[in-house]
């Protein structure tokens, strides 16, 4: 007989009922878990669960995975396409007939009357990898504009500007198991536990096995940073300091690995000059690091048997992001750690596909990482699609950035944005209202109807979302995963892939070109287009991927015989000497000098403004903005303020306040904590008409990605009543 709290079970389990399990991948971050959606007897998703047999998370999800099931039906879906009205007020919904017809016939006539290059494309790295291959195709091969482009210019441009840079192509080197190895760990704006809490996991769970030191870069105390050995709280936008310093003491200390510099690198000399000027004396007078830490770290570093750097925002988003990133791969070029097991550089990828888009998008060149630059490469993509070669542009276009500039000058009248919002996510949203204004013909395609940038909409195609369609996603550590289809479409969406199938057949061009209706046929076209490049994937197909929960690319016919589980994969690149992407096979060391270009903070705007993501939000909140457990945890925008710095002004904890840049103004909510320095705060970025109202977003002369991360700012008190109801309105729900 039981008594007492024994009688009574404290814990009950609500039964979900599920009667299927689905096999997918998290269509958020590019951490990229394998995740599966319950459904219960009626098709309804209910439930969510990690993966147990995935080697990346190994059964766990975060916090927005574990209620991912609920994005299906999350308010704001969009059900039907809508045609903005004579009355210009209000929406009509259409047909999906009207709808092409009339994008097809705005695309024409903008074409016609403008020039090809006057209709814009500015896509995601939220769809599927087939349908980014397709988008390609329809957008270089029929279409024929060629600004054209991707939201990842915001997240990962300078990560690819700088891997082309220094190892003569993109792809990030290293992988996750590669923690399981290090005996020294750098992250670079990088806050793991909140951007990317799986990841954090396996590096947590690897560093409490083998303690090598954690040594976090970051203005703020992160999370991370709470949990590092060293903590640099290096001024902000002043890495090229730190890197060259790092390097010199290195250089002056004997430190380097002279055999693999010699063998695998060219460009030393200049590299050594150039870093000659930065003794540790002086360079801590620029980024913040006191000279001796400075020299810690860098012995820390060079004398570990493996070192590895991984990054994030923190380096890309900023005027010097590409130079960030080839300062990471000069200390680890200089110290041997490319290639080898816990000794590398690895971007932390931001969205769930920005890799695949990266991969076979075309938005930066043609697929398979190849270039419009090269004659080669246009011809043999020419061939295969049916396209003659010379419709193809022999450079790159416009970036995102550059896009919306072009707009206000009057050289783009017509913009297509593919699944991305930039009235929330680009840098100085008045700048951006202005642009959109100017716009003849605007067509947003997204999963969801309520997203910012609908008021400036002429035209909205409901798009089906993530686990309503079947395709790739390829995450950080280069690993292609697959999501099956959970449930129908909602309303009267589509796939991305039939959309974009169904635009181009409104092309003569089009009609003629062969657009494959099934996800696994365009799989199959890029295999046969990845054959011997880099990112080879013509030994997966989605039966392999699924079994395998996710497969690391280069994986080719040759790895297939290795077996079920494809180790000998693409688990790292350039493992043997001497093949690095440039002609000759190494990679280039290169001399970064460091220019101060960024706005800084001064009399009349004292503060740093620093900008970055929460773990309970993603992105611009189109989903996790509705999803109960991740938006009631974090419903508001806020600003970090130092406690010491907020008594000067006078500014009490939860109060509200007015932060002004030279851009504009934004509403938020005082939070005073020692994250931050009292020179600094901090705004999150996910919320609409707020920090980006503020950022102003100098772009990186190689990537044209904008330095969200530095900004300066002056914080007033504001009528408290006033802007309480004005944030209760802007949350909305
Ligand atoms: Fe999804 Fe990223 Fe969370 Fe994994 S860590 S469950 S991929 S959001
Ligand atoms: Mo990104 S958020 O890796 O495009």
């Amino acid at each position: 007989m039981l008594f007492g709290r024994n009688q009574k079970n404290p814990i009950t389990i609500t039964d979900k009922q599920v009667v299927k399990w689905t096999y997918s991948t998290c269509g958020y971050c590019s951490t990229g878990c394998a995740i599966e959606i319950g459904s219960n007897a009626d098709g309804k998703p209910v439930a969510s669960r990690g993966v147990g047999g995935a080697d990346v998370n190994r059964g766990k999800l975060c916090v927005k995975g574990i209620f991912e099931h609920e994005v299906f039906e999350a308010q704001g879906r969009g059900e039907i396409p809508l045609l903005r009205g004579a009355a210009q007020q209000s929406f009509d919904a259409v047909g999906w007939d009207q709808a092409f017809d009339k994008m097809a016939a705005e695309i024409a006539r903008i074409q016609a009357q403008y020039g090809r290059d006057a209709f814009a494309i500015v896509s995601t790295g939220q769809i599927l990898t087939e349908e980014f291959y397709t988008l390609g195709k329809l957008a270089r091969g029929v279409i024929g504009t060629n600004n054209y482009d991707g939201n990842t210019t915001l997240c990962m441009a300078s990560a690819v500007s700088g891997y082309k840079r220094s190892f003569g192509s993109d792809g990030p080197p290293g992988c996750y198991e590669d923690f399981e190895h290090t005996d020294c760990l750098m992250a670079w704006g990088s806050n793991l536990p909140e951007q990317h809490p799986i990841i954090y996991w396996r590096m947590k769970e690897a560093q409490e096995k083998r303690g090598f030191p954690l040594i976090v870069v970051d203005p703020r105390v992160t999370m991370l940073a709470q949990n590092a050995d060293i903590h640099l709280p290096i001024t902000p936008g002043t890495d090229l300091v730190l890197q060259n310093a790092l390097i010199h003491v290195i250089l002056a200390e004997g430190l380097e690995d002279k055999a693999y510099i010699e063998a695998n690198t060219n460009g030393f000399e200049a590299m050594a000059v150039e870093v000659a000027k930065y003794d540790p004396t002086n360079a801590a007078k620029i980024c913040g690091i006191d000279e001796d830490t400075i020299r810690t770290v860098a012995r820390l570093y060079a004398k570990a048997e493996r070192a590895m750097s991984i990054w994030t925002m923190g380096i890309n988003q900023s005027t010097h992001g590409s130079d960030g990133v080839v300062g990471i791969n000069n200390l680890n070029l200089v110290t041997g750690n490319i290639g080898k097991p816990g000794g590398t550089s690895l971007s932390i990828t931001g969205q769930c596909n920005a890799m695949g888009t990266r991969e076979w998008s075309s938005c930066s060149g043609l697929p398979g990482y190849r270039a419009l630059e090269k004659a080669e490469d246009r011809e043999e993509i020419g061939k295969f699609w049916g396209v003659d070669p010379e419709f193809f542009p022999k450079q790159r276009g416009l970036t995102e950035t550059d896009i919306f500039p072009a707009i206000e000058t009057g050289q783009i009248k017509g913009l297509w944005l593919v699944a991305t919002n930039p009235m929330t996510s680009m840098p100085n949203t008045a700048r951006i209202r202005k642009a959109f204004e100017k716009l003849e013909f605007l067509v947003v395609q997204d999963s969801f109807a309520d997203v910012e940038t609908m008021e400036y909409a002429h035209l909205f195609l409901p798009a089906a979302i993530w686990a309503e369609k079947e395709g790739t996603f390829t995450n950080t550590e280069r690993r292609v995963n697959i999501t099956r289809p959970i449930k129908q479409a909602f309303g009267q969406s589509q796939s991305d892939l039939w959309i974009f199938n169904q635009l181009a057949k409104r092309f003569d061009q089009g009609r003629r070109i062969e657009f494959p209706e099934q996800p696994e046929q365009v799989f199959e076209e890029m295999k046969f287009l990845s054959k011997g490049r880099l990112m080879d994937v013509s030994g997966m197909n989605y039966a392999l991927i699924e079994a395998n929960r996710g497969i690391q690319w280069p994986y080719t016919e040759q790895h297939v015989e290795h077996g079920e589980r494809p180790k000998a994969g693409g688990v790292r690149l350039y493992t043997e000497p001497r093949t690095f992407r440039h002609p000759d096979g190494k990679a280039k060391l290169i001399a970064l000098p460091f220019i101060d270009n960024n706005e800084v903070p001064d009399e009349q705007f004292p503060f740093w403004l620093n900008t970055g993501r929460l773990v309970e939000q993603f992105h611009t909140r189109t989903r996790t903005g509705k999803i109960g457990n991740n938006n009631k945890f974090s419903p508001t925008a806020f600003m970090e303020i130092n406690p010491d710095a907020a008594i000067e002004l006078g500014i009490k904890h939860q109060s509200y306040v007015r932060v002004v840049s030279r851009r504009g103004d934004a509403v938020v909510m005082a939070m005073l904590t020692q994250r931050v320095p009292k020179n600094m705060v901090f705004v999150p970025f996910h919320f609409f008409d707020c920090v980006n109202r503020l950022t102003l977003g100098l772009l990186d002369p190689y990537s044209r990605q904008p330095a969200f991360k530095q900004a300066a700012v002056r914080i007033e008190a504001t009528d408290q009543v006033a802007a309480a109801r004005l944030n209760k309105e802007s949350r909305g729900y």
